[in-house]
């Protein structure tokens, strides 16, 4: 099964007069005309999907998003407004269409695919309360036996020097992780809000960081030539249940 995964596209409004505002919206379109053409059998779309949580970000993504010929599940970040992206995407059926977390279970694949809500109102780190635990682990216990791809915006684990303890909220990592740890039909963890690329293990299990889409706030690649190239992530998942990831760079 190939999926292909987005992630902080950070898109302005079409009037905004934000310098990237027009960048930002180039580098999705060039992301989704190449994911079409090597036709994934689902997007994950890892948060910070607008900048700032306005309607009219979320119709010129809706727009830009318009293309994609796989079906999107997207999760949100901490730039993203629960609300109003509800709002935008509810004639897509996949968000819940109330409650106050934004997660859920996609069940139509041979890899089952959880979006975990981390976010929360005003806080920019991530956030994984008693009530998103026990979901979780409802959820998890569920399909136990189900290779299962979980997605999330914000790292549950620290990446270098610049994010540390970016969900430090009593014991909410440790807890996690145990839960994680105990769930062995998870293949991945795929995250973004960091902007850069990070593969690493993390609770048994193989967790991923794709770099932003959006190139003017990407960091970790250095390279001139590819400075304006938009990146996202393919990543395939064997027989075995084996998660194998690959950044696919749009071509020039
Ligand atoms: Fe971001």
């Amino acid at each position: 099964m190939l999926i292909a995964q987005i992630s902080d596209t950070h898109i302005l409004a079409a009037a905004d007069d934000h310098p990237s505002a027009d960048l930002r919206a180039d580098c999705l379109a060039r992301v989704v005309a190449d994911i079409n053409e090597q036709r994934p059998d689902a997007v994950l779309f890892t948060g910070d999907t607008v900048q700032h949580g306005r309607a009219d970000e979320y119709a010129r993504l809706r727009t830009l998003l318009r293309p994609l010929t796989a079906p999107l599940y997207l999760v949100p970040g901490n730039r993203d407004d629960n609300e109003t992206l509800r709002d935008a995407f509810r004639s897509e059926g996949f968000l819940p269409s109330s409650g106050e977390f934004l997660h859920y279970t996609v069940d139509a694949f041979p890899v089952r695919f959880i979006a975990l809500d981390s976010t929360a109102p005003e806080e920019r780190k991530g956030r994984y309360c008693d009530e998103r635990q026990q979901w979780l682990a409802a959820t998890l216990a569920d399909e136990p036996e189900r290779p299962t791809l979980l997605f999330i915006h914000h790292p549950p684990f620290d990446v270098d020097d610049h994010y540390i303890g970016g969900y430090r909220h009593g014991d909410e990592a440790a807890i996690l992780t145990d839960i994680v740890t105990r769930n062995r039909q998870i293949v991945g963890v795929l995250c973004g809000h960091v902007h850069w690329p990070v593969e690493r293990e993390w609770a048994g299990t193989q967790a991923r960081i794709m770099p932003s889409v959006a190139v003017d706030v990407r960091k970790g690649i250095d390279e001139t030539e590819a400075q304006q190239r938009p990146i996202y992530w393919l990543h395939t998942v064997d027989a075995d249940a084996c998660l194998v990831s690959h950044a696919r760079m749009t071509p020039a």
